[in-house]
């Protein structure tokens, strides 16, 4: 395995922020009221990991019923898309699902975008070895920031896949902005096949956020492991405890670290207090009508083309054209 590894060559362009911002973003979230840390830092190797356990666990319902939505409607996609396009996933994560349209998609280049630098180069290696006729070229990226396209499409039609309802970790604006920039990127001739979790019983919802093994809480408090780690701080670890919840109202899971106890911190020189049954918010995870959410990609510059829903209502898959 490793000697293939080392035999395929892709493409890989390092775009990722500074150390420095990781320091001042955890910083200022923390100071935040209420305090905050940004989920785009769950994802460094380990985090990666745990994301891939969360995605095997028998409550997460969103990746089994998104992967068999793609697996059955991959043709239907293809019909959109056409052959030959250029195929950008930000946020990719280990490319699992992308396997699951290459054959019927064909495109010409396929480009992984992740903040998680090694996890993204093993995958990206991994798929342009299983798949030797596509042209693979991964960029470490933050995609809140301005998304670099670092390939020439040089005419072919641009489609983003952006699987895993990761558009609902953004506030409802903030993924209106982000949709608007995708639409930007892929231009008049471009494309968007997007992956958004469905409103539905506030339990099944409890349930896919609170895993019987605890691996999504080892993902949530691998936070302030990463903060400890990589920033010298000395968070007391077992002083939090994970908690996630439906926020009706919001039409929003929410993750938080709740404090267990008084407890201080020091990071960096600063010292900061914690008081018991105060929280730190890690991530929103908004839910989306059908339409709520079709609405939301026009007023971003997309027209709902097809949309895919499994049986029990629980996931959609939208494929959009630029408007
Ligand atoms: C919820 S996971 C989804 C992974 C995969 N697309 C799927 O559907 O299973 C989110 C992915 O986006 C990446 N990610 C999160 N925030 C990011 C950011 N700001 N910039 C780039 N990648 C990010 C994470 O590293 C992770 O791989």
């Amino acid at each position: 395995m490793k000697a293939a590894l080392q035999e395929v060559d892709i493409a890989f362009h390092d775009f990722h922020p500074p150390e420095d911002d990781f320091y001042a973003e955890v910083i200022e979230g923390l100071k935040g009221s209420p305090p905050t840390i940004s989920p785009k830092f769950f994802y460094d190797q380990q985090g990666s990991r745990l994301f891939d356990a969360i995605c095997a666990c028998h409550e997460y319902y969103p990746t089994r019923t998104e992967s068999k939505i793609l697996r059955d409607r991959r043709e239907a996609i293809a019909q959109h898309v056409g052959e030959g396009c250029v195929l950008i996933e930000p946020g990719a994560g280990s490319t699992e699902k992308v396997r699951l349209l290459l054959d019927a998609l064909r495109p010409r280049t396929f480009i992984p975008m992740d903040i998680s630098r090694e996890h993204l180069r093993l995958a990206a290696q991994g798929l342009a070895e299983d798949y030797p006729w596509l042209d693979v070229c991964a960029a470490c990226v933050d995609f809140t920031a301005p998304i670099p396209l670092p390939v020439d499409p040089d005419g072919a039609r641009k489609v983003v896949f952006f699987p895993g309802s990761s558009i609902g970790n953004f506030e409802p604006q903030a993924a209106e902005d982000f949709l608007a920039h995708l639409r930007d990127m892929v231009g008049e001739q471009g494309g968007l096949i997007i992956g958004v979790d469905l409103k539905k019983d506030a339990e099944v919802l409890r349930a896919a956020y609170n895993d019987r093994l605890g691996i999504t809480a080892a993902f949530n408090l691998n936070l302030l492991h990463r903060i400890n780690r990589e920033l010298a701080a000395d968070f007391d670890v077992t002083a939090f405890a994970h908690d996630a919840f439906y926020n009706d109202e919001l039409g929003r899971v929410e993750m938080h670290l709740r404090c267990q106890r008084d407890t201080d911190v020091r990071i960096g020189g600063e010292t900061l207090r914690f008081a018991r049954d105060s929280s730190i918010h890690t991530e929103n995870s908004y839910k989306y009508h059908v339409e709520e959410f079709q609405q939301l990609a026009a007023r971003a510059g997309f027209r709902p083309r097809d949309c895919w829903t499994d049986e029990d209502g629980l996931f959609s898959v939208h494929y959009f054209e630029a408007a």
